[in-house]
């Protein structure tokens, strides 16, 4: 059994290297999984997740965050707004309530009895991006966005002409934002733990929840075949269940590669793309053969094992 931790992005290494030493003393891959996911929402440079996530569309920052291992061993939570660490809650929700998903009031209510400590989660760096945001009316291009960005109220324009500013190319990118970090973790007895944490897409309707808490969409693990979690446009990822769709590939056959490949050929018959969209997945199977795959070239993965910490390229990228 080779221990390692897989990770979405190339900002891994931070909560890689943190959590390497719990996987190497013999902790196991929930405790790393948590362990890396902690680092990565604590630290307020990562604008996808946690303390310095972007904000939704009324500049409000929520967080959903999930942790799997197997079907009748999951956790997750949506619009957590003053905790910083979903996916700690989302294991006790896993551990200590007999159900899966808390959202809303009802999680913080929840994360509060467990003794999680409220905590101011916008930053000044994120607040100022949204200003800037909320500012442009070139934002309120809803046809190019197939109405995913929300509008801003037409009275705040103050006679801005509109139309003017429709399929601007210089309108900002909802796509830089979206960032899930997902960490797959095997440990030395050669179990998995996968993890999803996220603000979510950046100046999102507020109350939108995206792939990232869904078992199945965001991350699906079972023990007898393997985990997959995903990162990108979550609303690419729900209509496939993306992460269910590789482990389930995994579990007819397919290599960890050719699961992610097919899963990603589904997003391409699936959607109408366009420029800003992005989805990859990582993916391990029982044995720890993994792989990483992306729709456009960008992504990369950090894997962390006997070798040391690397931010490589994806396996494969499906549309060079
Ligand atoms: N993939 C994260 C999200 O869309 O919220």
């Amino acid at each position: 059994m080779h221990p390692f931790i897989l990770t979405t992005w190339s900002f891994g290494p931070v909560g890689n290297d943190a959590a390497m030493p719990v996987l190497l003393d013999g902790g196991s891959a929930v405790e790393a999984a948590i362990a890396a996911s902690t680092v990565f929402e604590d630290d307020p440079s990562i604008d996808s997740v946690g303390v310095g996530g972007l904000p939704d569309a009324d500049g409000e920052l929520s967080l959903d965050g999930a942790l799997m291992t197997d079907p009748h061993q999951c956790g997750a939570v949506c619009f957590i707004r003053h905790y910083a660490n979903p996916v700690q809650i989302a294991q006790r929700v896993m551990e200590k309530t007999i159900h899966t998903t808390l959202a809303g009031m009802g999680a913080e209510d929840f994360a509060l009895r467990e003794g999680f400590e409220r905590r101011p989660l916008l930053t000044d760096e994120a607040r100022e991006v949204w200003e800037d945001w909320r500012a442009d009316p070139r934002n309120i291009d809803r046809e190019r966005y197939r109405g995913w960005l929300p509008p801003i109220n037409v009275e705040e324009l103050k006679g801005v002409d509109i139309t003017r500013h429709r399929h601007s190319d210089l309108a900002p990118d909802p796509a830089q934002s979206h960032d899930t970090v997902s960490v797959i973790t095997r440990d030395a007895q050669g179990k998995l733990a996968v993890t999803c944490s996220t603000s979510g897409m950046a100046f999102k309707v507020p109350g939108r929840v995206g792939d990232s808490p869904v078992f199945g969409q965001g991350l699906y693990c079972d023990q007898n075949v393997g985990a997959a979690a995903a990162t990108g446009t979550g609303e690419l990822i729900t209509g496939i269940c993306g992460s269910f769709l590789v482990v389930e590939k995994m579990r007819e056959g397919a290599s960890p590669e050719e699961a992610i490949r097919i899963a990603l050929q589904r997003v391409i018959d699936s959607y109408d793309l366009v420029d800003e969209h992005q989805v990859a997945f990582i993916c391990s199977d029982k044995d720890g053969r993994w792989a990483s795959g992306a729709l456009k070239p960008g992504f990369h993965h950090t894997i962390t094992d006997e070798n040391g910490t690397r931010v490589e390229d994806p396996t494969f990228v499906m549309m060079p």
